[in-house]
């Protein structure tokens, strides 16, 4: 079981030590809110579980790339999983370590490349022979050396959405066995290329133990032949992927992860690195928001609230769950509502036939927002992205300002 980010005291609903009406009073709705305590509580216990053991947890960027998040984790230890040049830097703006960053993803730029070259990062995660070889001539053009590991598509099933699913045969992502070991022998080859390291990641919100037993098994098997051809490996990157409870999974906790992922490569010699983002960051964050209408239909009633599709797009994307919890006190009859937002689509929905009281102006909180949610929000609508808050104890910090409208037609230009 996940943490629970709100605590109810009396009717009032608390972050930490901070009224949650106090935040919504002072800055507006939508607004994605954080709790420090728990995105730390997150990481620690992560890192703890393998303190015997030597490891790296790089947070994963993607799942929630605010700066101020970012520069907490860093300056607890943590390195990061970037997938663009525009990761890179916010990682630097974030006072992250350079040489604690993994570079994953299948289409990398040359530009991207270069810039991680330049930052001498841990390792590119390489998922082709095209991009060994434009990694390889950028880091001899900038006389320099770049470090490696080949990220392996180990063909295992995640049994998680298929629009997550990354490491099963006919994904975009990684390279098979097979092709992973002629790539380890053209890399060795090239003179401005260290191999460092093996890596994958099969997917996300995964909430079974055995397709990450299956595939770190694969991957040492691998690490040993490549050993018995004289390629050494230092690291082993087995990825991020964990899953949370958003409503009646049952994911495994961090520690029975940990044990069965000590269990395997105890002994090995081999470095751990792990990219997580969903697992520390997704319960430490909900999206709050104001009802506008009620509305009430023959066939279905709605909620039409402040926040959209555009602000929160798993439930369009993925069909994902997350619960709405009303945080205001009402007194009207409890009935079956589909929470909408003002978007021009059928598919601007945050959640379906949920039972609730609920009147106009009530705030609502939506809840395991803080992975994949403002991260994956846009200006579609030509709606501001939202306010970011981190609570921290009995006091709470603007992370990240709404958008005003300069921002969101800032490089628009009128014809001349
Ligand atoms: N490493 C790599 C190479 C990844 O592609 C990802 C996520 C992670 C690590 C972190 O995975 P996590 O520990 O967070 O599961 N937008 C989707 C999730 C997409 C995940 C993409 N890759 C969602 O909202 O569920």
């Amino acid at each position: 079981m996940t943490a629970s980010i709100l605590k109810l005291k009396g009717k009032k609903f608390y972050i930490e030590n901070v009224l949650v009406e106090d935040i919504s009073n002072k800055f507006d709705t939508p607004s994605y809110v954080y709790s420090k305590k728990i995105i730390l509580d997150n990481y620690l216990n992560f890192q703890n579980q393998f303190k015997e053991m030597d490891h790296l947890i790089c947070f994963a960027v993607k799942s929630n790339p605010n700066i101020a998040i970012l520069n907490l984790l860093a300056k607890n230890g943590a390195g990061f999983d970037i997938v663009s040049g525009g990761e890179l830097q916010r990682v630097l703006a974030a006072k992250g370590d350079p040489k604690k960053i993994v570079f994953s993803g299948v289409g990398k730029s040359l530009e991207d490349i270069e810039l991680a070259i330049k930052y001498d990062i841990l390792t590119f995660n390489v998922e082709s022979e095209p991009e060994l070889h434009r990694i390889h001539n950028a880091a001899k053009k900038l006389k320099k050396r770049a470090r490696i590991s080949i990220r392996v598509n180990p063909d295992v099933d995640p049994k998680t959405h298929p629009y997550i699913s990354t490491g099963l045969k006919e994904n975009k992502f990684g390279v098979d066995e097979k092709n992973a070991i002629s790539l380890y022998k053209i890399a060795k080859k090239l003179d401005s290329i260290d191999i460092q390291g093996i890596d994958c990641h099969i997917g996300s919100q995964i909430t079974e133990l055995k397709p990450f037993k299956d595939s770190i098994k694969k991957l040492l098997t691998l690490v040993n032949y490549l050993k018995s051809i004289d390629i050494s490996i230092e690291h082993i990157d087995i990825g991020g992927g964990i899953g949370i409870q958003y409503d009646k999974e049952k994911p495994p906790n961090i520690s029975e992860y940990a044990k069965s992922v000590k269990k395997i490569l105890k002994g090995t010699g081999l470095k751990i690195i792990f990219e997580p983002g969903r697992v520390l960051i997704g319960n430490a964050g909900i999206l709050l928001t104001t009802v506008e209408f009620i509305k009430n239909g023959t066939e279905k009633n709605f909620v039409v609230v402040d926040a959209a599709m555009n602000d929160l797009m798993r439930p369009s994307l993925y069909s994902a769950f997350h619960k709405i919890v009303n945080l205001s006190e009402s007194p009207s009859r409890r009935k079956k509502y589909d929470i909408v937002g003002p978007i021009c689509e059928t598919g601007d929905f945050l959640g379906k036939n949920r039972t609730l009281s609920v009147e106009e102006k009530n705030l609502l909180a939506i809840l395991d927002v803080g992975a994949y949610g403002m991260s994956m929000s846009s200006n579609y609508n030509t709606r501001p992205k939202v306010s970011e808050i981190l609570v921290d104890k009995d006091k709470f910090f603007i992370i990240r300002k709404k958008d005003t409208f300069a921002d969101l037609i800032n490089g628009e230009q009128l014809l001349p």
